[in-house]
């Protein structure tokens, strides 16, 4: 296991308040004041929050405060450059004293761009990329409702660009909200199909933190408490959503995934899952899951020992294994998972075939950094045979 040199130094940034539990979100008027003084307020919100009436509870809190709402929903999954833009110019000459993000990843990054695109006069592609942002956006609180991406306490927030096939990231501490929300009862109706595809994502953020290049103590801690309880509660809140339990450890292993990326990175997994969907419209977390197993088997030598580490935190047994035979385990163990959440093996379902495989590697090349992180040097070559054995 690699040993931190005692001259490295590590650092970790995280919002100034999380609050977590059943029924959080009703305590959300009682700490308001972590975003400042308050009259008008944005809610960013996914269209299934409004459905479910959490927007109105929302709202409900803030107006019996005396502040504004303006509600701005229907945020499309996965959005795009244009579609930030477009939410952008419907607030045109409009003014908020903080932003309220509710829903999935793809609600939450939208809400966090518009939170620093109220006051940067610059294109949502000008900010793509680490520490492009230049002012302080106005302050945020963040409320999930996937237990998948943790971009509640991640400085990242991930667009795609269509024109250029790809899924890019802007990173930048003006990104980090102040507030974040964690109620469990946000994720009970979430479909099985997302609990699965978004409960890998969150895994996958953990297990690349843990073996990742810039792995440290701060990220280690948060990895292996977030593999513990996403292992532990992963395949129960799939057959059973309406688990409290069971979603609340996903929700919190989630939330500690997303500590963990962002004390330590994230790596292969992620550079090549971004070709997927923005080529071919993958979703974020069912592209992970496919190449999770894949990227460790191809990372397995430099990293027996972090996978055996990460073994007996899934909760394998692995009494009277060697380190290789525990590392092996752990990979099988991550397979199985995936064929019992019905995550497809098989990219041509997606309509992905062999001619397609050059182009999808030289996308994910230019991913360097999340490629630096990978413990093993991935060439072209690499790249395009782990496409390839998701094409069997
Ligand atoms: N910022 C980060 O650090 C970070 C990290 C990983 C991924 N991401 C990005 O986040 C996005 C994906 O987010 P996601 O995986 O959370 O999915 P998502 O936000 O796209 O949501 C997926 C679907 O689930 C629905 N949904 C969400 N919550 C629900 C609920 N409680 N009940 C019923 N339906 C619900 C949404 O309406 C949507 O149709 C991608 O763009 C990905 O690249 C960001
Ligand atoms: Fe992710």
């Amino acid at each position: 296991m690699k040993e931190l040199a005692t001259t490295e130094l590590y650092r970790f940034r995280s919002p100034e308040l999380i609050v977590a539990g059943n029924g959080a979100l009703d305590a959300l008027g009682a700490h308001l004041s972590v975003l400042g003084p308050l009259e008008r307020v944005l809610i960013v919100a996914g269209s299934s929050m409004v459905r479910q009436g959490f927007t109105d509870r929302i709202a409900g809190q803030l107006e019996g405060l005396g502040i504004s709402v303006r509600l701005l929903s229907g945020i499309r999954p996965e959005p795009t450059a244009g579609d930030i833009e477009a939410l952008r110019a419907s607030l045109e000459g409009e003014s908020f004293d903080a932003v309220i993000g509710i829903g999935g990843g793809s609600a939450l990054d939208a809400a966090k761009l518009l939170s620093v695109l109220l006051t940067n006069e610059v294109s949502v592609v000008d900010l793509l990329g680490v520490d492009l942002v230049r002012n302080k956006g106005i302050p945020s609180a963040m409320i999930p409702s996937t237990s998948g991406t943790g971009s509640e306490v991640t400085p990242n927030a991930i667009v795609t660009l269509p024109e250029e096939e790809l899924k890019i990231g802007a990173v930048s501490s003006h990104l980090l909200p102040r507030l974040v929300i964690l109620d469990p009862e946000l994720t009970l109706e979430l479909p099985k199909e997302i609990t699965a595809a978004t409960g890998m994502d969150a895994f996958t953020h953990a297990l690349e933190s843990f073996i990742s290049n810039k792995a440290n103590p701060f990220g280690d801690t948060f990895a292996l408490e977030s593999i513990r309880l996403l292992s532990r509660s992963m395949l129960r809140a799939y057959e059973r959503g309406d688990d409290l339990g069971a979603r609340g450890d996903m929700l919190l292993g989630s939330m500690y995934g997303g500590a963990a990326l962002t004390a330590s990175g994230t790596a292969a997994v992620h550079a090549l899952a971004y070709p997927l969907g923005g080529k071919f419209n993958i979703p974020h977390g069912v592209a992970n899951a496919m190449l999770l197993p894949h990227v460790m088997e191809f990372n397995r030598e430099a990293i027996v020992d972090r996978l055996a580490a990460a073994a007996s935190a899934m909760g394998v047994d692995t009494a009277g294994r060697s380190a290789a035979q525990s590392a092996d385990a752990a990979i099988r163990q991550i397979g199985e998972w995936t064929r019992k959440l019905a995550i497809p093996q098989d990219l041509r379902r997606y309509g992905v075939t062999e001619a397609d495989l050059e182009g999808l590697a030289e996308a994910a090349s230019k991913v360097s950094r999340l490629l630096n992180n990978n413990p093993k040097k991935l060439e072209l070559a690499d790249i395009r045979k782990l496409y390839g054995e998701l094409l069997p």
